[in-house]
């Protein structure tokens, strides 16, 4: 990939678009129809889920001008709202200017629990536990051998003692386990469950249930940005200027809202998981994970808080981070059965699913910074209004060339409503 910078792909023809693709990315027509027909056939999905009927489509779109770690990578984004896709390239633009997104991830280490109940002394069995560590390590090492041929495989074993639940105190073993390119879960739930017996053994008690967490809170990726002053300056349509200080400003006074209040980081934290459930759906990945991992996380000082950081340089400019737990795969699951999951892979070129959890986390911070940037501005109802239009002149039974004419027309008179683009459409009968 030479740039992510692909100047007027929003004008082009959908057809012209993937041409651009097929040029940046080397991808075949095969994979560029996957994109188009969303690749899934009724006979795949009949062998994914149970009672299947058919399949589920929903637009893709690419997010545009990212730079992750120096590298240049456009991404796939599956999301039904308007303005996402369009929001996150915008600012991916701002963050170019200052060097793009640094991206850091922690080992991919998941974690499996294992509830022991009716232990009769648990201070005793937590210690017997530790004394037979390094063999219940070597057991659950030996599980999976072709995670270990890769590198992965069992990294420690915690044992912990909740005190205090709804059914008085018990034992809980956590399986540190490292699963390299998968997300994980089978790995996981497999290691636990064939441990169990031993564990049983050990303690003298009933290992109950055996099964990951979605907490992935060993497993993080931390994107972080510098938006240089000049970018953040702009003049709105209507002709109000703002500042790069007054944006700059505004943009750390909303994250300030949402990093004290729960309402409001609900809100913020759902803007970030526009950006990131966009690209794990996109990858086939399991978005419920993400999102159960990510708002956990958001609540792990036992407060609810916003999951980004915004402040400003020693030069004035704003500069972001964001950190979630990022349990993704690029092996097994859907990643590899689902023809359109692969296509988005091979269009990000990652080799490791390290790699795309840093894109992914990237394009959170930048979707947040989108929402942020409009919000402490001209408001959230313009940009969104434009793309909203286009929606629900849809729905009202325009095609073709008359969408965008009555999407333009409700926009320009403030009145987006179906009834209004109802009245439009008849008037060109
Ligand atoms: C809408 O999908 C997301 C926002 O509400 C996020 C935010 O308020 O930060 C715009």
């Amino acid at each position: 990939m030479t740039t992510s910078r692909i100047a007027g792909f929003y004008n082009l023809p959908l057809g012209e678009r993937l041409d651009k693709l097929a040029e940046s990315a080397g991808l075949s027509s095969d994979e560029l129809a996957a994109f188009q027909t969303s690749g899934l056939s009724a006979d795949q999905a009949d062998h994914m889920v149970e009672n299947a009927v058919g399949t589920f489509g929903l637009p893709l779109g690419i997010g545009l001008n990212f730079v992750v770690n120096g590298r240049e990578v456009l991404v796939p984004m599956a999301i039904e709202e308007p303005s996402v896709v369009a929001g996150a390239s915008f600012m991916a633009k701002l963050a170019r200017a200052g060097g793009g997104f640094t991206v850091i991830t922690s080992a991919p280490e998941m974690i499996g629990q294992m509830q022991v109940l009716e232990v009769k002394d648990l201070m005793a069995a937590s210690m017997e536990l530790h004394e037979h560590k390094a063999e219940l390590l070597a057991e659950a090492d030996s599980i999976d051998p072709v995670l270990k041929k890769f590198g992965g495989g069992a990294r420690d074993l915690e044992i912990r003692i909740i005190e205090d639940s709804p059914i008085g105190p018990f034992l809980v073993v956590h399986l540190i386990y490292d699963v390299r390119d998968a997300m994980g879960a089978n790995a996981v739930n497999t290691a636990c469950e064939k441990l169990a017996p031993h564990i049983e053994q050990i303690t003298g008690g009933r290992v109950h249930l055996r099964i990951l967490s979605n907490l992935a809170d060993r497993r993080l990726a931390k994107a972080s940005c510098t938006v240089l002053l000049k970018e953040l300056a702009f003049t709105n349509a209507d002709g109000r200027t703002f500042t790069g200080e007054q944006v700059r400003d505004g943009i750390i006074e909303a994250w300030a809202f949402a990093a004290a209040d729960p309402y409001r980081a609900a809100t913020h934290n759902k803007g970030i998981m526009n950006g990131v459930d966009a690209v794990v759906i996109a990858t086939g990945n399991d978005w419920r994970a993400i999102e159960a991992g990510a708002h956990a996380y958001a609540a792990r000082d036992g407060r609810y808080t916003s999951l980004s950081t915004w402040g400003k340089d020693a030069d004035g400019n704003l500069t972001g981070e964001l950190e979630v737990p990022m349990a993704v795969g690029i092996v097994g699951g859907a990643t590899k059965v689902h023809p359109a999951a692969k296509a988005a892979l091979k269009l990000m070129g990652v080799k490791t699913a390290a790699e795309l959890a840093g894109i992914i986390v990237s394009v959170g911070l930048a979707q947040n910074l989108a929402a942020l940037r409009a919000l402490a501005t001209e408001g959230i109802q313009r940009g969104h209004m434009s793309l909203h239009a286009r929606q629900v002149a849809i729905a009202a039974g325009a095609t073709g060339d008359q969408i965008e004419k009555i999407a333009a027309q409700m926009v320009a008179e403030k009145m987006v409503r179906i009834d209004r683009a109802e009245e439009i459409l008849k008037s060109y009968k």
